[in-house]
């Protein structure tokens, strides 16, 4: 499933479809969380977004992660560790969310995901995806291709 229209900046196409199509998604879940705090929306959905980030990290992490058991991907450890801070990160924003008392509090953790969700595309893509890509093409030229 591609975006209709792409948020992700060519540098951040890493040379693995499967993924580069899934970190699509994020890019675009980036963009409407921004765009939602540019027209300063009092009670733009953030609870969707959470939604999103919830399903999107356990499909897009399993996928990667077999991807990198299939491949014998010698960095594998490390990088579903940070799977799961990413993982545990996203519950505990939601937890604080959901929690929110005033419009203002919300407003605040929502800034606070945007800021969690450029780390996640600048450190964890560029850099560690990136890396894993770069083995995949190597090592396992077509067993991403699922
Ligand atoms: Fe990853």
């Amino acid at each position: 499933m591609m975006a209709q229209r792409s948020f992700m900046p060519e540098e951040f196409q890493l040379g693995c479809p499967s993924i580069d199509t899934q970190h699509e998604l994020i890019f675009a879940m980036y963009h409407e969380l921004l765009t939602s705090q540019q027209q300063e929306a009092e009670c733009y959905d953030l609870e969707t977004v959470f939604l999103g980030l919830n399903g999107y990290a356990a499909t897009h992490f399993a996928h990667e992660e077999q991807l990198m058991r299939r491949s014998g991907f010698p960095g594998i450890e490390a990088h579903v560790h940070e799977h799961r801070v990413l993982g545990q990160d996203v519950a505990l924003l939601r937890g604080r969310f959901v929690q929110a008392k005033s419009v203002d509090e919300a407003n605040a953790i929502a800034g606070e995901v945007a800021v969690f969700l450029h780390d996640w595309l600048t450190h964890h893509i560029a850099e560690v995806d990136r890396e894993l890509c770069l083995y995949l093409q190597e090592h396992a030229p077509t067993s991403h291709e699922v």
